[in-house]
């Protein structure tokens, strides 16, 4: 059969690695992918919220099952587009993606099914005044306090006010200002939580969970968790802190009420569902749900994979999961992003990419998120450049792996965590 992955980053050159070693598959195209991706996918030119022209692209080449990578076509409905069609799609509807696509609708279905969140309270345009009063009427031991815009912002939208002035000239930017245009025309106010976080990625087909292993993905730029927000610089898994237990208690308190909830809401779900949580003294709470596979986890992550991932896939799509567990490799993985020059803020694009060949290790796997041909060479293209992923019996080994290759790869620039999985190794 032939899939179609849709997306352009490390986590979708990921999933079409991954699709592609499957006995099922015969051809993979990546829509619109990038050249880094043509070791494993045919890279076909639409963009990932061209519905009309991908499904016409299935149609005609006779596409058995879409991959959707990144969160804002299942957010805008492109799974009911192409189910509508007879396509067949692995992604949440529209009305199931709003885990992911309202922040306020997440919160109310945690309030009303008692899954555990930081408590929080909505406000909208219209309620400009009671969001400064009750800003206001917080004395300073309140703070810090989290600002969450209500729809998607690519991955900018929450904000930790570390005190009134902040709070309220954030709350200025979102409501106000309309920072966000239509995606903070609400905003949820609540309490800061502090903790570590891990990342739980499930299959689910509206009926069967399936539990993949823990991930931690590291979001901010510099080592030891310094610098602004990016849109993650590595990640590692399995999470050797998170024992059997706590893991069976994050399904428990959190996954399974879920489910249950959209049920009763007559929301069906299949896809992925993805709870970032934070763990406070061993107990879990959700910060928020994305309706994809994560990006860098799932670098992390589907290496470990023993068995193909394709069957897995389409039972989601069918509602016909029935097996409980995945199989895992007895590994531990490791993925470090290598960025462009500036990034954050910015991104620096054309920069000469060496090394890339020849790193002469087993067990390496390099993903491209922000790469392209120019003249016959592999240039920068974007903030995050490539994910450097190792796989080894430790996670001492495995960055061991990493760390080396990533000593063989130039650009002007580049930068990236030497610190990734490090807390891992040293659990
Ligand atoms: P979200 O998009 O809701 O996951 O938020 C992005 C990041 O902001 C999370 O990964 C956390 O690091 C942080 N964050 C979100 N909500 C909270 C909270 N209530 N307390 C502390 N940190 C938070
Ligand atoms: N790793 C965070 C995300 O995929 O949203």
């Amino acid at each position: 059969m032939k899939v179609l992955v849709i997306g352009s980053g490390g986590r979708e050159h990921c999933l079409a690695w991954k699709i592609s070693k499957s006995t099922l598959v015969d051809k993979v195209y990546v829509a619109p992918g990038n050249s880094g991706m043509a070791d494993v996918a045919e890279c076909v030119d639409i963009g990932p919220e061209d519905f009309k022209a991908l499904a016409a692209f299935c149609q005609k080449e006779g596409i058995s099952l879409t991959v959707v990578g990144p969160e804002a076509p299942l957010v805008k409905g492109i799974a009911d587009y192409f189910q509508d069609r007879g396509l067949v799609i692995f992604g949440p509807r529209k009305k199931a993606a709003m885990l992911e696509g309202s922040k306020v609708f997440t919160k109310r279905i945690s309030n009303k099914y008692g899954i555990p969140t930081a408590e929080g309270v909505e406000f909208g345009q219209e309620d400009y005044e009671k969001a400064r009063d009750h800003l206001n009427g917080l004395d300073d031991k309140s703070y810090p306090k989290v600002l969450k815009a209500d729809g998607l912002a690519a991955g900018k939208g929450v904000i930790i006010a570390g005190n009134k002035k902040e709070a309220l000239s954030c709350l200025d930017d979102l409501l106000l200002r309309k920072k966000f245009g239509d995606a903070s025309k609400k905003v949820i106010i609540e309490d800061f939580l502090s903790g570590y976080e891990v990342s739980l990625l499930c299959l689910y087909d509206g009926e069967s969970v399936l539990p993949m292993d823990l991930a931690q993905d590291y979001k901010r730029i510099y080592d030891g968790d310094k610098g602004p927000n990016t849109g993650g610089m590595g990640s590692y898994s399995p999470v050797p802190f998170v024992s059997e237990a706590l893991k069976e208690k994050i399904l428990e308190k959190i996954i399974y009420p879920t489910c249950r909830g959209l049920h009763s809401e007559n929301i069906r779900y299949q896809g992925v569902l993805y709870a970032g949580l934070m763990i406070c003294e061993h107990e879990p709470y959700l910060l928020e749900y994305n309706v994809r596979f994560g990006d860098p986890e799932t670098q992390a992550i589907l290496p470990r994979l023993k068995e193909d991932i394709v069957p897995y896939l389409l039972d989601t799509t069918k509602g016909t999961l029935s097996k409980k567990n995945m199989v895992w490799e007895d590994s531990r993985g490791v993925c470090a992003v290598l960025a462009s020059k500036g990034y954050p803020k910015s991104s620096s694009r054309g920069d000469i990419i060496e090394g890339l060949d020849g790193h002469g290790l087993e067990d390496i796997l390099i993903f491209h998120s922000g790469t392209r041909m120019d003249g016959g060479r592999l240039v920068t293209d974007g903030g995050r450049v490539l994910g450097v992923v190792g796989k080894a019996e430790t996670f001492t080994s495995a960055r061991k792996k990493v760390y080396s290759a990533i000593e063989k790869i130039r650009f002007s620039g580049m930068q990236f965590r030497k610190d990734i999985a490090l807390r891992a190794e040293e659990a």
